[in-house]
């Protein structure tokens, strides 16, 4: 089976906080999940979902570590991340950790219902997660010079 594949251009950063979406992004996730009752791990600046983050100062609903999230198994329809990508942007732009994708990546599979998709922004194709098949591959083109960004998207097994 060909996995489903979709590429974007969108060259314009949406805000000026440290690694934020392409502007006009967001709109998309809910597209690409099916839903509007997601999970925002990793949010920063964005405005859509329930958002989680470490940082006091970014736009959360919930200041939490995405390692250990306060919630029941199944809740949310579908889950979003966009974590930092490597130890370099951890420590220098944000002041964390590197994340552990095996760790955190579980708890997203764990809160999300049976068949609800999740999303992953990075600049690779990542890994198979807990419990999830790999469902679409989207490739975002941005300026001249901008790595280009991938979301793995899976679905979470019925
Ligand atoms: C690539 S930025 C996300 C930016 C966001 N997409 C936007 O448009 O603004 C990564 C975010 O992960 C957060 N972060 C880093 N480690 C974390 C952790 N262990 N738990 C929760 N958030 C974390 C940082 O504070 C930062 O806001």
């Amino acid at each position: 089976m060909t996995l489903e594949r979709e590429l974007m251009y969108l060259p314009r950063p949406a805000s000026k906080y440290a690694g934020c979406y392409p502007k006009y992004f967001e709109k998309h996730i809910e597209r690409l999940l099916g839903t509007k009752n997601y999970l925002h791990a990793f949010c920063g600046s964005s405005t859509t979902g329930l958002r989680i983050d470490i940082n006091p100062e970014s736009n959360a609903d919930l200041i939490c570590d995405v390692h250990h999230l306060p919630f029941r198994d199944n809740v949310f329809e579908g889950s979003f991340a966009d974590p930092p990508y490597n130890a370099k942007f951890s420590d220098k732009l944000y002041d964390t950790k590197q994340a552990k994708l095996y760790t955190w990546s579980k708890e997203l599979s764990r809160v999300t219902k049976p068949n609800g998709k999740i999303g992953i922004m990075h600049v690779v194709v990542l890994p198979k997660i807990h419990n999830c098949k790999y469902i679409k591959i989207v490739a975002i083109l941005l300026r001249i010079w901008q790595i280009t960004k991938i979301i793995t998207l899976y679905q979470k097994d019925p």
